[in-house]
């Protein structure tokens, strides 16, 4: 006599999955889109909610203190939102706050320094030169990162705060944005560095003008495409549901859209003025 086997319930096709919770990406300006451009490009069907704290844009002028108050505060605004995963897009606030929010969040947060730092190790020579805001490098934390995993790299951190400027500006491709480059990265290249880390999340919008002025002989790690690959192994593979881009900014709106705009190669739909 056949016997009976219980079959297990199948998902009702009129029913859809729920979609995943949105990854928040969060930067003080326009800088962490170069990190959301990596994380759409690697989970397209995945939901994102990006937030440039515009109004307070620079963070890397600012003390640890400050910037820890502010990321704690952009990061509780994207949790009431419902994202089920951080992704600090900017280096300065990685640097000063990423260990409270790891401890104050149930979620996964991920910084952009730990990726930066890993794929320097795995191009160097044995000579890294890294490019950021003051705050990250007055913080150490891509020196700390790097000898965490080799100590016998020599790193040498600089400071070059205009960027985030240029990048702000549209001003990524003009004569002043080489010339600056020049005055930066001049030193970097006298000390023989072989691997160049783009230390802020805003540095890699100026990637073709640093690049024409450290030459083909000095590899550059971006720690936006690093990060993204961080994203993509902690989510695993894209969903299948629509993926719904939503901005944020807390002040400039209209200056965000053209910006971002510009830079995604794409109308910026779904943007919202907020409050911290
Ligand atoms: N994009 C940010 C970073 O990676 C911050 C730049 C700034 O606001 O000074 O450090």
């Amino acid at each position: 006599m056949p016997t009976r086997t219980r079959s297990s319930p199948r998902p009702s096709p009129l029913v859809p999955a729920s979609p995943p919770a949105p990854i928040g990406i969060f930067d003080s300006g326009v800088g962490g889109l170069t990190v959301f451009r990596e994380i759409a490009r690697a989970l397209p069907h995945h939901p994102l909610i990006y937030l440039g704290d515009s109004a307070r844009v620079p963070y890397g002028t600012k003390s640890a203190d400050t910037v820890t108050g502010f990321t704690l505060q952009a990061a509780a605004h994207l949790i009431e939102r419902g994202i089920g995963m951080l992704v600090v897009a900017c280096n300065t606030a990685t640097a000063a706050a990423l260990p409270s929010l790891q401890s104050s969040l149930t979620i996964p947060v991920i910084g952009v320094v730990e990726p930066g730092a890993r794929a320097a190790v795995e191009q160097t020579r044995g000579r890294v030169g890294v490019i950021a805001t003051e705050g990250t490098v007055r913080s150490k934390a891509y020196t700390r990162a790097i000898h965490n995993i080799d100590p016998n790299i020599e790193v040498i951190e600089s400071a070059a705060p205009l960027f985030v400027s240029l990048a702000e500006e549209g001003w990524a491709n003009t004569h002043v944005a080489r010339e600056v480059a020049e005055i930066y990265l001049e030193p970097l290249l006298d000390a023989n560095i072989d691997t160049l880390v783009l230390g802020c999340t805003h540095y890699p919008i100026l990637r073709d003008t640093i690049e024409h002025v450290i030459g083909d002989k000095v590899m550059i790690v971006d720690s936006a495409e690093t990060t993204a690959a961080s994203v993509l192994a902690a989510i695993g593979t894209s969903s299948n549901g629509a993926a719904k881009h939503t901005f944020l900014v807390t002040d400039a709106e209209e200056r965000f859209r053209r910006i971002a705009g510009e830079f995604l190669e794409r109308a910026i739909e779904h943007l919202e003025l907020v409050t911290l």
